[in-house]
């Protein structure tokens, strides 16, 4: 500090404070403010201290400026707290009013498939099926050869087949996506002796164009019982009480001829989507999955006695089930990961 101050250089101390004050932004800022300039060591401070260097005819006049200054300095400092603290939302503010409502938090959910897989699993797990799962990157030996469709039988056109890129010894592509959830049959009953009874929930490939109905990947349910004495009584029985608890006491089930490589005879189940509500009396046939006696051929080849054993399977499309029981008209939804469509389930 000059030892000559005047009301002069005061005038332009607190110009310079003032344009300070205003670029603070923060109560901390507002702080530091504070003390440069109204702390006990502060420039106010020290002009008052300078005072008593001045000449006596001086210090009236310089002993009023310094005062008034003083005293604007902290006004505005009081002003410029109250605006700081309305907006500083970082600072802490005067009060916290508890009966606010709170921030809501946003809640995970499972995917609609994954829900429709659980929901099926566990209609087959209350009859005393077991859950297992199998490999996507299969062998055409399980995903074809052993279900009893040889190279080149006409039934793999309709797989449209995914293919790994890797070629054998004989120039032959032995790996592919599975097409469909079938292999675990195989890669199940090689390994374990009858009684079987499982089902296999997975993703399965096709190469195909997308459209409403279609995907290039989507789920499947297999299921296989294999036992002493299994009729197509039982397959009717089980796959009827499987449509009643997915989908009510009431739901009407069809059974039609269908033709499957690996089941002898083969069967598409359908139910009379109509028939949940009753309310018209016209029916509304809808097929929900493929099924069968297991082939002799597919049995003598795990080298299970066909004379002793028979069994029935099943292949259940997942996202057709979800599809019916949420009212989808579109198989693509399930999968553009849009929060829109998935935060309704
Ligand atoms: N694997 C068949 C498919 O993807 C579905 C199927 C049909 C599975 C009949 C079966 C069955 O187990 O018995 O088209």
């Amino acid at each position: 500090m000059k030892k000559n101050s005047t009301a002069q250089n005061i005038e332009e101390i607190v110009n310079k404070a003032l344009t300070e004050l205003k670029s603070t932004k923060t109560l901390a800022d507002l702080d530091k403010w504070r003390i440069q300039y109204l702390g006990r060591k502060g420039l106010v401070v020290q002009l008052k201290r300078s005072i008593s260097d001045l000449p006596s005819a001086e210090r009236p006049q310089f002993g009023q400026a310094v005062n008034s200054a003083s005293t604007e300095l902290e006004t505005k400092l009081i002003d410029q707290q109250r605006k700081i603290s309305s907006n500083d939302k970082n600072e802490p503010t005067e009060s916290i009013d508890v009966t606010l409502p709170g921030v809501p938090t946003n809640n995970g959910s499972l995917h609609p498939i994954t829900q429709t897989i659980r929901d099926i699993c566990e209609a087959f797990t209350s009859m005393g099926f077991e859950i297992i799962e199998g490999p996507e990157v299969e062998l055409d030996y399980y995903n074809f050869q052993m279900l009893n469709i040889p190279k080149h039988h006409p039934a793999r056109d309709g797989f449209n087949t995914l293919w790994i890129d890797q070629e054998d010894s004989n120039g032959e592509k032995p790996m592919l996506l599975r097409t469909h959830t079938s292999p675990m049959q195989i890669r199940t009953m090689e390994k374990q002796d009858p009684p079987v009874r499982l089902v296999v929930p997975g993703k399965v490939y096709r190469y195909e164009a997308t459209d409403a109905s279609h995907e290039w990947h989507f789920s499947q349910i297999e299921g296989l019982a294999v036992d002493k004495g299994i009729t197509f009584a039982n397959l009717k029985g089980t796959l009827y009480e499987f449509a009643r608890k997915l989908f009510g006491e009431d739901v009407r089930v069809r059974f039609r001829c269908d033709y499957f490589p690996f089941v002898e005879p083969g069967a598409e189940m359908s139910i009379d989507w109509n028939s949940r509500t009753n309310e018209t009396g016209e029916e509304n046939w809808i097929e929900i999955l493929g099924a069968g006696m297991v082939h002799p051929k597919v049995l003598h080849a795990v080298g299970y006695d066909t004379d002793k054993y028979t069994g029935f399977a099943f292949g259940i499309g997942v996202e057709r089930i979800a599809m019916l029981k949420h009212g989808i008209d579109d198989i693509r939804l399930f999968y553009n990961n849009d929060i829109r469509f998935l935060g309704q389930f």
